[in-house]
């Protein structure tokens, strides 16, 4: 085995149970973090938990939008770790699949305070634990979506792109205390988030999507969560010690074309 990368470190998960979350959380785990997993659900947490080693894992279900559910999270994983070294802002919801004018304000709504509002809380409750500490790293999953558009999911890519803004004033503002803040841009990464994206773009004819979307990829294929986990992991670590302030794509090539 190779020298771990988050030795000792303690990391954060939001979306932990998720398909990139829960890969992020058995790689981090397997290079020597703890782990602070928050996502919806608490029976599927503890799932998680019990096949890391629940030694290592504080597993707390907590809605990222909810500042009372985060700043519980937040200290549940200081009362059980006394310490928070990292954190992967990764929880986000899709929407729906429609024009923007037949979008709902509600389903709108409901993506920003998901995937926005969440990343900003999470932001405001970590960045201080961090400066406590004399620095640290925040990796947020933004999307191949924040850097460019898709038709019939408005709301959704105006998320993406408002976390690379969070990321870049969040960033300028701690870079001096030692604290690294980037985004990681995937696209697309086989999880239930990209069957539902089939599914909604085309219901019935999802298949036919994703063979459609797979001949958009240079590389022609799905991303795997692995494949996300390691880029994550390469900027919460110290192997990416002078790296803040950007955003990393990991799209097969798509970025290029
Ligand atoms: N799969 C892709 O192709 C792709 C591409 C670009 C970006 N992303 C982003 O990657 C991240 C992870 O998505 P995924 O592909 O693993 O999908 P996923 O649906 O498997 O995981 C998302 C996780 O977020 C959790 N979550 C949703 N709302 C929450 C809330 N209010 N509070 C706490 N947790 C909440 C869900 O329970 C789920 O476990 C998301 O931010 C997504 O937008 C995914």
């Amino acid at each position: 085995m190779p020298k771990p990368k988050l030795s000792k470190k303690v990391v954060l998960i939001t979306g932990a149970t998720g398909g990139i979350g829960a890969a992020s959380a058995k790689l981090f785990s397997k290079h020597g973090a703890r782990l602070i997993l928050v996502d919806l659900k608490q029976d599927a947490l503890d799932e998680l938990a019990a096949t890391l080693g629940p030694d290592l894992c504080a597993a707390v279900a907590a809605d990222v939008s909810d500042p009372d559910s985060m700043m519980a999270a937040v200290n549940a994983g200081i009362e059980r770790f006394k310490r928070i070294d990292a954190a992967f802002l990764n929880a986000g919801v899709e929407g729906e699949f429609k024009p923007l004018t037949d979008y709902s304000l509600d389903a709108y709504d409901h993506v920003m305070a998901v995937n926005v509002r969440g990343v900003f809380l999470g932001l405001k409750l970590i960045i201080p634990q961090l400066q406590k500490i004399g620095g640290g790293s925040i990796v947020i999953t933004s999307s191949l979506g924040g850097l460019r558009g898709t038709a019939k999911i408005s709301a959704y890519i105006a998320s993406k792109h408002a976390v690379v803004g969070l990321m870049k004033s969040a960033a300028l503002e701690n870079a001096a205390s030692n604290i690294r803040i980037n985004t990681i841009n995937p696209a697309p990464i086989a999880t239930r988030m990209m069957d539902a994206l089939e599914e909604g773009l085309a219901p019935g004819a999802a298949d036919i999507v994703k063979r459609r979307m797979v001949k958009g990829v240079p590389m022609r294929r799905y991303g795997q969560p692995e494949e996300v986990a390691r880029m994550a992991m390469f900027l919460l670590s110290d192997d990416a010690s002078f790296i803040t302030g950007n955003s990393y794509p990991i799209d097969g090539g798509m970025s290029a074309m």
